[in-house]
């Protein structure tokens, strides 16, 4: 296949995968929707979400993925159900507004990275001034861009594995470091309660809603990214060890991000945790306060090094974002990879324009909609979070476990689980894989999809 490349081991493809579910999703969205969840009880459902539903939908997606060695729309056409290639068109499309917004932040991660490298603690509280100044943070996420094309046009195996091999566990280590000294601070008992003990009053139908909707986001589920890496698995591996492997990594890393947050945001705030819900900031807003603490040598190191490397691990994610509509202008339409990457890159950073915007410095784009039954408006930014993570790719598990279940068949998912995993047919997992294609994940993904979009967007609250 013109232009398509393989990872060179099992390692590398788990890596790969690993790269791409970590990420921002991780370490900036998940400890913000807990703050605005409520804590603990969003916690719960994220769980829940992640290990219950999520999981079985990323064996099906890798399982397709391999099966047809292609990027979503081709896939579902290759399997034999043209019309079908319709829920890839609707990945690629989710694909391109999750890195449209995704790249933006990107780039304020990154510009983080070199105030704190100059030792400019200050920035935490001058977030709002920072993300308004758009020609500066528009470079950043340019210069990310580009970055991210660079490395997409070298090619699966030569970028991709390269890049998630030495930075992850790096930034697992230094998490961990933060998570040892965030516990020592003074109130971080009330910063751990809040994340860890459950609140269950707090659960709403829209907490709920964001639960789901950050456990695909955060498992880079529901928009055929799997698939289009599954794509590149090689016969011989186990499909469901893969997927638990990279699920538990990525939920391990969301847990110590969130250990770490929230201790600090009780210290910042003596004890209040007022603020824990403020949103996008959190962490922008929280992690200079708690580095300058540091002492200014050590504050900055930390800090300059922590946001470097989440900028890499935010690198990996858009790696696999930009891969899915290339994989599919190569596979399906004949473009030349490299042609194929540089346009794709630069149309969906012209799309994220309205983003950059978004953050203040447009009033427009600030406060672009007010969805009905609402009080405030919501920003340009929000609302393609809102469209993406919580009701495209919710929709998109779903309708890829009817589509395995009942069109493509659980007979030959279960085929192509077995290659690789010897002892699936017939044991526990293959059961419960198979209930929950067939019945757990297309009636809750469904009813909960159709209720939080009644509710989200049009004040509906049937529940
Ligand atoms: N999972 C990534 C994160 O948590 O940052 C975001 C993401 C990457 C979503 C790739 C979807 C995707 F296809």
């Amino acid at each position: 296949m013109a232009g398509r490349g393989s990872f060179s081991n099992k390692l590398g493809f788990i890596l790969a995968a690993a790269g791409s579910a970590v990420g921002l999703g991780n370490i900036w969205s998940f400890p913000f929707e807990v703050g605005a969840g409520g804590g603990a009880a969003f916690l719960v459902m994220y769980l829940i979400f992640c290990f219950i539903l999520c999981f079985p939908v990323m064996v099906t997606e890798i399982a397709i993925g391999r099966k047809t060695q292609l990027n979503p729309a081709g896939a579902y056409k290759a399997l034999g159900f043209k019309k079908w290639s319709i829920l890839g068109l609707q990945g690629i499309f989710s694909g391109f507004v999750i890195l449209s917004f995704y790249n933006v932040v990107a780039g304020w991660a990154f510009g983080y990275f070199i105030e704190l490298l100059f030792g400019h603690f200050e920035i935490g509280k001058q977030f709002g001034d920072f993300t308004k100044d758009v020609f500066k943070v528009g470079s950043y996420a340019m210069v990310f861009m580009f970055a991210t094309a660079f490395i997409v046009s070298k090619g699966v195996a030569g970028g991709i594995e390269k890049a998630s091999k030495i930075l992850m566990p790096t930034l697992i280590i230094m998490i961990l470091g933060l998570v040892v000294y965030s516990l020592t601070l003074d109130n971080a008992m009330i910063g751990l309660s809040f994340y860890l003990v459950p609140d269950f009053s707090k659960l709403t139908l829209s907490v709920m809603g964001s639960a789901m909707g950050q456990a695909f986001f955060s498992l880079s589920l529901g928009m055929g990214a799997l698939i289009t890496y599954g794509s590149y698995v090689g016969k011989g591996d186990n499909i469901v060890s893969s997927a638990a492997f990279i699920t538990l990594a990525d939920v391990g890393m969301a847990f110590i991000a969130g250990l770490m947050m929230f201790p600090m945001v009780a210290y910042l705030t003596d004890g209040t945790m007022e603020g824990a819900g403020q949103g996008a900031g959190l962490i922008f807003t929280v992690l200079p306060g708690a580095f300058e603490s540091l002492g200014s040598t050590l504050g900055v190191i930390i800090g300059a090094s922590f946001f470097l490397l989440l900028s890499f691990a935010a690198l990996t994610s858009t790696v696999s974002l930009l891969e899915v509509p290339v994989a599919y202008v190569v596979d399906e339409k004949g473009v030349r990879r490299n042609r194929a990457v540089w346009l794709i890159a630069g149309l969906i950073f012209v799309i994220g324009i309205p983003s950059l915007l978004s953050n203040g410095y447009s009033g427009f784009f600030t406060n672009f909609i007010t969805y009905i039954g609402a009080e405030n408006p919501t920003s340009f930014m929000d609302f393609a979070q809102n469209v993406a993570n919580d009701t495209l790719l919710p929709l998109g598990g779903c309708l890829i476990s009817i589509f395995a279940a009942y069109i493509w068949k659980t007979k030959n998912l279960n085929e192509e689980i077995e290659q690789g995993y010897p002892g699936y047919t017939g044991s526990f997992v293959q059961k419960y894989l198979n209930f929950a294609v067939m019945f757990l994940c297309p009636t809750v993904l469904g009813i909960m999809f159709l209720l939080t979009f009644l509710q989200t967007f049009f004040g509906i609250n049937l529940f």
